[in-house]
């Protein structure tokens, strides 16, 4: 009785979907998944749930029955339909996923299964049994365990917010309600410290059929539900067509003139005449026919789930991987973004490791920047001193890669907001995707029209000729007390006293001023940055040597100014760590951020991206202040040496032109 649906590669165990008799809503039915430790009674449950909901497959029971009769045992091991099932699956070809239909009078359910522990993780966490509902089962007699945790901790991980605890084997604690209690106090403890509150906890016996259908009549003293009655009540999650359109491109076929684009509907809904664009790309088209098969010239609108062609009215370049979205909507785009993740590989997780994530048909190579928290989740603990992520370890990492990435954070899309880490074809972890603390790199498109820049006819080589020395932007980055202001007012009086035209842009200074409208989230951050940028341009265009003292501290918006003013642009890591930082603290803002008086505040609760290749590095926690500035000195002097300047006469007969 095994089929296998070859289009969502999934295998369909046991003669359900149910015919006839209960067929209530077989499309639609309730996706649940059943989690817990080892041994506390997962298989029973499912056995004893498909028993009692009269939706064992044809002949199972009998079967049942005659193993138990063998093997004289009288009472029924519902575990055995598992097993039954396991062995049918064994025969078929390796799935991702196993579906084991029930149905009561008020619905259909299927339980995510999967013939392993790691492969359920694996479904799991890449989605491929994004459920609506979990049952948690907790041994009465054991407690709350090792997997017990783990598995908490997962459905708080993918924010699963239908969770009912089953503590079974009340029959082995004697139905006893002190007992009950005790195991539920525990179980809400650790829950409670994860903010899950479950919807409804049942004392049950899978083995002996309590509390499953039927209420029995051994716990009498219970006023809640059976187990059914709380699943009937749960809300089988809505088609996400209220979210904002994903439509990841699967491949795109030419087909005689035409180019067809073809995907996914994730999420939100995508009509003929709509304008799309496909991130990373921003270009725009409209949709001019919804491509289905068979033909259906009047199909004007596709909703979740469904697999679609598009033609486009204009040729856009889009390939596989890209994500197609409304204009006033598309992912954010980002080339970093932080990530908490469920690690399943041998090999442990470190910083700098390469692998290939995936997430909405998009592929790519990203790195690990930094380990950020190890929670250890049996007693939640943050375990990351290690600098590493080991097997069944949960983690908060920070993941770069190369270009920049279409991105929806878990918390606006759990769409495609989930990803799966690779090595070597095989799937290392995955989780939920976070943008907290980094910034959108999408760039707005340009309000003013008709405006272009024009050259100047001063050269910098005219300039630099006039002072006698060149130009230049000294970038000094690093956190905050590490020494930026210090160092550049120091070398500013030092150069200037040498006459040199030297000018120190602070970051402070700048946001009383110009960036006064500013704050600290990661947005405000980059125009922060991107205004200091332009203001230091400008200075050193117009042949000042120029210091700048601002944290900056992204990657990427440092990489943007100097792309801008290649030649002129020199970053300074002024390198000291959080510790040391925060011992010097002058301004008391670390005190102020550790209360949590300051939000955002960088290294504490914001990042710090250190420079990955900086033109200088000054060590401000190991060398004193004297040393640190000759340091700079010496450096700026000798980036700012006039040298061999060039002709310039081309550029008098410029002026000459300029003034007839
Ligand atoms: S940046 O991150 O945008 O480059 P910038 O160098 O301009 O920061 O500003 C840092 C100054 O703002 C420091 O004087 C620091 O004490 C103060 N400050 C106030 N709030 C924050 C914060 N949340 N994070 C960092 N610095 C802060």
């Amino acid at each position: 009785m095994t089929k296998t649906n070859q289009k969502k590669n999934i295998e369909v165990i046991s003669s359900n979907p149910p015919k006839g008799r209960k067929k209530q809503n077989a499309r639609h039915p309730l996706k649940v998944v059943i989690v817990g430790h080892v041994d506390h009674g997962k298989s029973t449950l499912i056995g004893r749930l498909l028993y009692d909901t009269d939706s064992l497959p044809e002949g199972k029971y009998e079967e049942l029955r005659a193993i138990c009769d063998r093997r004289g045992t009288d009472a029924l091991e519902w575990s055995f339909v598992l097993d039954s099932f396991q062995a049918e699956r064994d025969q078929a070809i390796t799935i991702d996923s196993t579906q084991i239909w029930f149905s009561t009078d008020e619905r259909d359910y299927v339980i995510i299964d999967a013939p392993g522990h790691r492969e359920f993780l694996k479904n799991m966490i890449s989605g491929a049994a994004a459920a609506d509902a979990a049952i948690l089962v907790v041994d009465g007699t054991e407690g709350v365990q090792e997997q017990t945790r783990r598995h908490a901790y997962l459905l708080h991980l993918l924010g699963l917010q239908q969770i009912a605890v089953v503590i079974n084997k009340m029959d082995m604690l004697g139905y006893e309600p002190e007992a009950y209690d005790k195991v539920v106090r525990e179980v809400k403890e650790y829950l409670g410290s994860l903010n899950i509150v479950p919807r409804f906890i049942v004392p049950i016996s899978a083995r002996e059929g309590d509390m499953i259908s039927e209420r029995g009549e051994n716990m009498d003293w219970y006023e809640g539900h059976s187990l059914i009655k709380v699943l009937d009540s749960f809300e089988i999650a809505p088609a996400p067509i209220s979210l904002p359109l994903r439509f990841p491109v699967q491949d795109v076929y030419r087909y005689e003139e035409r180019r067809i684009i073809v995907g996914r509907v994730e999420t939100g809904v995508l009509r003929k005449g709509d304008v799309l664009q496909f991130a990373p790309g921003d270009e725009q088209a409209t949709v001019q026919s919804i491509e289905v098969w068979p033909e259906n010239p009047d199909k004007i609108e596709a909703k979740p789930g469904e697999s679609i062609g598009i033609t486009l009215d204009q040729r856009l370049f889009v390939e596989r991987g890209h994500i197609g979205s409304h204009v006033e909507n598309p992912p954010m785009l980002s080339n970093v973004f932080r990530a908490s993740l469920f690690w399943l590989a041998h090999k442990p997780l470190k910083v700098g490791n390469s692998y290939k994530i995936r997430y909405a048909k998009h592929e790519a190579m990203v790195s690990v920047q930094s380990i950020d928290k190890v929670i250890d989740t049996q007693d939640l603990s943050d375990d990351s001193k290690s600098g590493e992520v080991v097997r069944n370890a949960v983690a908060e990492v920070t993941l770069r890669a190369r270009d920049m990435l279409p991105i929806d954070p878990y918390s606006d899309n759990p769409q495609t907001g989930r990803f799966v880490l690779y090595e070597n074809y095989d799937i290392a972890g995955g989780g939920v995707i976070s943008m907290e603390g980094y910034a959108d790199q999408r760039r707005n498109a340009p309000k003013a029209q008709n405006v272009e820049a024009v050259d100047h006819i001063i050269t910098q080589e005219l300039r630099a000729k006039k002072n006698g020395h060149r130009s230049g932007i000294f970038w000094l980055t690093g956190l905050s007390s590490a020494g930026k202001t210090t160092l550049a007012m120091a070398a500013e009086k030092i150069l200037f006293e040498k006459g040199i035209n030297v000018s120190v842009v602070d970051g402070d200074n700048l946001r009383v001023g110009i960036n006064k409208d500013l704050g600290f989230t990661p947005e405000d951050r980059a125009e922060n940055i991107r205004r200091t940028g332009y203001v230091a341009q400008m200075m050193a265009e117009a042949g000042n040597v120029v210091i700048v003292s601002v944290i900056s501290p992204y990657r990427a918006d440092r990489r943007r100014i100097r792309d801008r003013v290649e030649g002129l642009y020199h970053e300074i890591y002024l390198s000291a760590d959080l510790d040391a930082c925060e011992s010097r603290d002058k301004k008391g803002v670390y005190k102020k951020a550790r209360d949590g008086k300051i939000k955002d505040f960088t290294g504490i609760d914001a990042p710090y991206e250190t420079p990955a290749n900086p033109e200088l590095m000054i060590d401000t926690q190991n060398n004193d202040i004297d040393f640190c500035v000759k340091q700079l000195v010496e450096y700026i002097e000798a980036q700012i040496a006039p040298g061999d300047l060039s002709d310039d006469s081309q550029a008098k007969e410029q002026i000459l032109d300029y003034v007839l």
